[in-house]
């Protein structure tokens, strides 16, 4: 089993830390740039905390798990995969393509297994849509539309100053669950287009521990993409942290024979929705798939069985620099007013074995798996 080091031991540390545990892979040390953080996480999981620099100098640690703040996660996986580590990263991978390139290619040059978040696509919703898809039950794919309509997270979030900055922002902060569900759908996109603006110039803390703290806003914040995919199907992708209220729908696909109905891709779960060409009604397709609940770091889990077994695992690099590449590609669109083709072509991850659950995997990670493997 690998063992695993987490650094940036912030709000999301909680819930990855949760995981591990329940899926049994080891937490061998944890770190942030502020000792107190680490040491209180630490403390509530057991977990040694070391300085960022002592946890990537340990042997024993073999993965590093990267859950700082955007603006580091470049820099944090690059010394990681440099000190002999596999990486799996929050999202986004890095701040620009050309990072995000050059991280893939020195976790290949060095061996290494390079992955990022987000994860919820190997969810049961969206493994249940990938299968209902691949089946052809909507015959072949036309179009899709993807929104994320919010006002934005510094109402509920402690610190939320990254989501005002370079690598924060709705397309940068929320794209890469809409994004990277699209490409499990659909295959990876070829060209784009976008429109962006910022409405608001500053934002206003609502937890209690920086109550009324006015904080500057560096992006856009309301982005719109035009999304053209290789294998021939068109996209609309809005994300916005400038809307009060919206009852536009997360992600729908549309095909020949019908359109499918997609729940939000920053979940685990929810009902997957169906409706061929004739139906008068829509109909709920059960789930098809395990982990249907909150679990961020399952990708984790997928990449140490993949290590162990020599198979690639899903949540590559490949797939999280097409999606920094694609939301890089809207805000150039938007900002000089043409299309952006985009290069880099991941191929769709694969999908779970049917039926594959968290028992499966359990099992799978223990080595005593009687059945279908990851
Ligand atoms: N909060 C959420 O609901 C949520 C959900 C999904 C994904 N994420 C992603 O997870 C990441 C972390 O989010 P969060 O909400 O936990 O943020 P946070 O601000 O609560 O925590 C980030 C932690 O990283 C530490 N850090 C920053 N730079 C560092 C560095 N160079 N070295 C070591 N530690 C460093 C900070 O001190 C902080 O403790 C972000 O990329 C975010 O997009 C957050």
């Amino acid at each position: 089993m690998i063992r695993v080091g987490v650094i940036g031991c912030g709000v999301i540390s909680e819930v990855y830390l949760n995981n591990l545990r329940a899926f049994g892979i080891p937490v061998a040390a944890v770190a942030d740039l502020d000792p107190e953080r680490a040491a209180s996480r630490g403390a509530q999981f057991q977990v040694p905390a070391l300085p960022t620099d002592e946890l990537l100098a340990d042997p024993e640690i073999d993965l590093v798990l990267n859950l700082t703040v955007p603006k580091a996660h470049a820099e944090i996986a690059r010394e990681a995969l440099v000190r002999g580590k596999h990486v799996h990263t929050e999202k986004p991978l890095a701040l620009t393509a050309a990072e995000a390139k050059e991280l893939v290619h020195l976790a290949n040059a060095s061996g290494l297994r390079l992955g990022s978040a987000p994860d919820t696509f190997l969810g049961s919703h969206l493994q249940t849509a990938r299968k209902v898809l691949d089946d052809g039950w909507i015959g072949e794919p036309i179009g899709a539309t993807a929104f994320m309509m919010s006002h934005g997270p510094e109402r509920w979030h402690p610190q939320p100053d990254f989501f005002y900055q370079a690598g924060g922002g709705p397309l940068f902060d929320m794209g890469p669950y809409y994004l990277t569900a699209l490409v499990h759908l659909l295959g990876p996109v070829r060209r784009v287009a976008g429109s962006a603006q910022t409405t608001f110039s500053t934002r206003v803390i609502g937890s209690p521990n920086r109550f009324g703290e006015c904080i500057p806003v560096e992006v856009p914040t309301h982005v719109q993409g035009l999304l053209e995919f290789d294998g021939g199907a068109t996209g609309v992708l809005i994300t916005s942290f400038d809307v009060w209220h919206s009852e536009l729908p997360r992600i729908e696909i549309y095909g020949t024979e019908g359109t499918l109905a997609v729940p939000d891709p920053n979940f685990f779960g929810g009902s997957v929705r169906v409706r061929r060409r004739g139906a008068d009604a829509w109909s709920d397709v059960p789930p098809l798939f395990g982990f249907s609940e909150n679990r961020r770091g399952l990708a984790v889990a997928d990449m140490s069985l993949a290590i162990r077994d020599g198979r690639s695992h899903r949540a590559t690099g490949d797939l999280a620099l097409h999606v920094v590449e694609v939301m890089e590609a809207i805000h150039i669109s938007a900002r000089e007013g043409r299309h952006v083709e985009i290069a880099s072509r991941p191929s769709r991850p694969e999908p779970w074995p049917m039926g594959y659950d968290e028992a499966a995997l359990i099992l799978d990670l223990r080595g005593e798996s009687g059945r279908d493997r990851a």
